[in-house]
């Protein structure tokens, strides 16, 4: 038989515990499928007690995650531990340098280094193989990377966070709290060890930024992304978007324009027959837009430990099944050289509608002054609404909900400021830019 694909796990939590399970119960089909078995030749975790429900004991276990990457006898060296710095960056320098192929779901690493670690992969002829590190289960890399090679690609966008996701629909459909939310998700292992990464959007933001690097051709600029997260969204937002026909996702979207490429991760309203907005829960979603195919629309399992692991998997197997000597596919779909030095397209150019929820004291006129600093900026209204709670004049703030047309950042920046200085809100204004979907 031909000779096994020898792999190492450094990270056996959520995802490396169960891709340990899927290698030991579908040992079997795997051997059939790559035409050589897999085996786990090598593992390290912080815990070698706890029980993951796999048998690991005939496996060598090492002390750290530099030495599996160092010092065992491997093909591929997978990383499931997580975090931009040590100890998963020096020990995938250290595979890649040996020619090791890695296998990794860490979106971090690869914000932060993943040009440098393609590069070390380019000249050892090592594979740098990442597709769970991007919408869990969703095989978006390989679309990027390989299916969708020659097109040119004008807008990619998503929603990319399980956590933030599930937080979202719960709210929206159960009228829970935020916290309790949070927790759930936490407890159901979709949460980043820190959650704050998920619901501050900095997980959906390095994500985002390996998706810029495949769609555009550019190297990888995870500083240079507009970052809003969900933490001020609140129930009265999600039902005054559910009352004029739109759900509030958290997306990230990078967008080619006149004067350079978008990148931005914020709350977004999207209209509630869009299928993006029936994405609900843990699910993830991207949308590809290019000129050859038109619109590719994923939709699948965005967290949890199968969902990642299958991914993980599919990269293993595709080490395992691909010829010795055949090209490999260049991390970022081409050659680090070839990558385009990315440019920034601000976010006061952005271009697009916008919800925007006032509270206001109860008086006349205000109503009429909205509506003109509207005007002044040029800002036509698709709808306005006024919330009337009881009326009794002066003393019930009232709600005003605005939903403009298409219109520039600097002019609702604009007018918002000049509202403000009316002296007639209440507590700050929400803005929540819409995206629609090409068909919407
Ligand atoms: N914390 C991430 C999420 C895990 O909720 O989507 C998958 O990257």
């Amino acid at each position: 038989m031909t000779q096994a694909l020898r792999i190492g796990i450094a990270g056996l939590g959520t995802v490396g515990a169960s891709l340990a399970r899927i290698l030991t119960e579908k040992a079997e089909m795997l051997t059939t499928s790559c035409g050589r078995p897999i085996t786990i030749a090598g593992v390290t975790a912080r815990d070698r007690n706890r029980d993951r429900g796999v048998d690991l004991s005939g496996v060598e276990w090492h002390a750290d995650a530099l030495s599996l990457a160092s010092n065992a006898e491997l093909d591929v060296f997978v990383e499931l531990m997580g975090g931009a710095g040590d100890p998963a960056y020096s020990a995938v320098k250290a595979a890649l340098a040996r020619g090791i192929h890695v296998v990794t779901a860490n979106k971090a690493l690869l914000a932060a280094h993943g040009i440098e670690l393609a590069t070390i992969a380019e000249k050892t002829g090592a594979l740098l193989n990442y597709e769970a590190a991007v919408a869990g289960g969703i095989p978006v890399i390989k679309a990027l990377r390989e299916s969708m090679t020659g097109n040119t690609i004008s807008r990619v966008y998503g929603i990319m966070n399980g956590t933030c996701n599930y937080i979202l629909t719960r709210m929206e459909r159960e009228g829970l709290t935020f916290e309790a939310c949070l927790k759930e998700a936490q407890r159901l292992g979709y949460a980043e060890a820190d959650p704050a990464f998920d619901i501050e959007g900095n997980d959906t933001a390095h994500k985002l930024s390996i998706l810029t690097s495949l769609a555009f051709g550019t190297a990888i600029a995870a500083d240079d992304i507009y970052l809003e997260g969900i933490t001020n969204i609140s129930i009265e937002d999600i039902r005054a978007a559910a009352d004029l026909g739109y759900r509030i996702k958290l997306l990230g979207v990078a967008q080619k324009t006149d004067s350079g490429i978008e990148q931005r991760v914020h709350p977004t309203m999207v209209p509630v027959d869009s299928v993006i907005a029936q994405v609900d829960g843990v699910t993830n979603a991207v949308a590809i837009e290019s000129d050859i195919l038109g619109e590719l629309l994923m939709v699948g399992p965005g967290a949890g430990g199968n969902a990642t692991a299958s991914a993980v998997l599919g990269d293993i197997a595709d080490i395992a099944k691909s010829r010795p000597g055949a090209q490999n596919v260049p991390a970022f779909g081409r050659p680090v050289e070839a990558l385009i030095p990315y440019q920034r397209a601000q976010i006061q150019n952005h271009e697009g509608g916008y919800f925007i929820r006032l509270t206001v004291v109860d008086r006349a006129g205000v109503f009429a002054s909205i509506a003109t600093r509207m005007a002044e900026q040029k800002i036509s209204l698709e709808s306005i609404v006024q919330r009337s709670k009881q009326h009794t004049e002066g003393v019930e703030p009232q709600t005003i909900i605005l939903v403009t047309h298409a219109t520039s950042e600097n002019a609702v920046r604009a007018a918002v400021e000049k509202i403000k200085a009316e002296g007639y809100l209440v507590g700050e204004p929400q803005v929540i830019r819409i995206e629609r979907p090409k068909a919407a």
